[in-house]
């Protein structure tokens, strides 16, 4: 595999299959899962901001039908108040040092909670050691890192849930394949990126792919530095179809992500408001990628919207590396 250019966004975001399978959790780590799962585990909080959020929220979605240990994500300073001593936290900022994060951390740590971090430097690491920590490589953008923090939490909440670990290797190397197949097909992502260039786009996702839509979102946002919106199906059957009208002046473009897992319900709602959208005069998009499992769609869908925001960020003539913005009010806030 090529040498990854971390000044290069693309270079990171091609990297992802490999990234999907280089950190591995200790063995020392997995039973202190074990330990604490047969401790009565009263809940896992992920604790995140941003490109350091998402993968705790893929996490969730992927595990939360099948597990009876509540599993939930926060993005603020603050935790709900039913996490007690008996919840695990597991804190994930990229570069260690994200406020809000710190924040969170370190109220759950006043109210006795297990504490867990995973971080690739900064402050985080400094009060979590040993097996409690889990260090990823340097040198990412955060949002780049998605794979890392992907398959660290995956495999620890697998741990403390009482799950096999899930053996991301085959995925990986599916991922791998796909993108050679990608860039010589239709769905080459600069195709897609063209749709894009001119238009905001609004991914509506349900079940398992809503954090995927939401993540596409963000990666428009931040690597493309253009607007984007996220939304849900079924939700947005009830509100945000009303915004879908002829009359609309904004230029929208709805995006489906069609699931290989839908219900035949899911399929209707889908397929109907698809053509409520079409009939208002939208000119919908529908992605959907043949896949053998929920998670290897998730991963599938990621990685080529990723690479569809680096190639957007190019159409667009815009660094996807850069975030001075949320530098600048970070350093404000400081
Ligand atoms: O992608 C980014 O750079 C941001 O969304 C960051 O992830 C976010 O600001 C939080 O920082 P960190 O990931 O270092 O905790």
């Amino acid at each position: 595999m090529d040498q990854i250019d971390m000044n290069d966004m693309q270079s990171m975001v091609k990297a992802f299959p490999k990234m999907l399978v280089s950190v591995q959790i200790s063995k020392e780590t997995q039973d202190m899962c074990i330990k604490l799962r047969e401790d009565d585990l009263g809940g896992i909080c992920i604790i995140g901001m941003g490109g350091s959020s998402i993968a705790g929220q893929y996490v969730q979605a992927l595990l939360q039908d099948s597990v009876t240990t509540p599993i939930i994500n926060v993005h603020d300073s603050i935790i709900p108040s039913y996490v007690d001593k008996s919840w695990v936290i597991i804190a994930v900022s990229y570069s260690g040092n994200t406020e809000e994060t710190l924040a969170s951390h370190e109220e759950a740590k006043k109210r006795g909670c297990h504490p867990f971090a995973i971080a690739s430097g900064g402050k985080l690491l400094s009060g979590v050691k040993g097996k409690n920590s889990i260090i990823l490589p340097a040198n990412y953008q955060p949002r780049a890192a998605f794979p890392l923090m992907f398959s660290t939490i995956l495999h620890v909440v697998e741990c403390l849930t009482g799950r096999e670990l899930t053996d991301l290797k085959v995925i990986s190397e599916t991922l791998r394949k796909k993108q050679t197949q990608w860039e010589e097909s239709p769905m080459a992502p600069n195709t897609m990126a063209e749709d894009l260039q001119y238009i905001i786009p609004v991914f509506i996702g349900s079940r398992h792919l809503i954090p995927v839509a939401y993540r596409a979102k963000c990666q428009i946002n931040e690597n493309a530095k253009t607007v984007a919106f996220s939304s849900e199906i079924p939700e947005a059957n009830h509100n945000e179809i009303e915004s879908f009208v002829g009359e609309n002046e904004h230029e929208i473009l709805p995006v489906f992500l069609r699931s290989n897992f839908e219900d035949d319900r899911m399929k209707q709602r889908f397929d109907i408001t698809a053509q409520i959208y079409e009939d208002e005069g939208f000119a919908p998009l529908k992605l959907g990628i043949k896949s053998n499992s929920r998670i290897e769609e998730m991963l599938m869908m990621t990685y080529y919207l990723d690479m569809v925001s680096v190639e957007l960020a190019e159409l667009r003539g815009v660094n996807p590396i850069s975030v001075d913005r949320i530098m600048k009010l970070k350093s404000s806030l400081k």
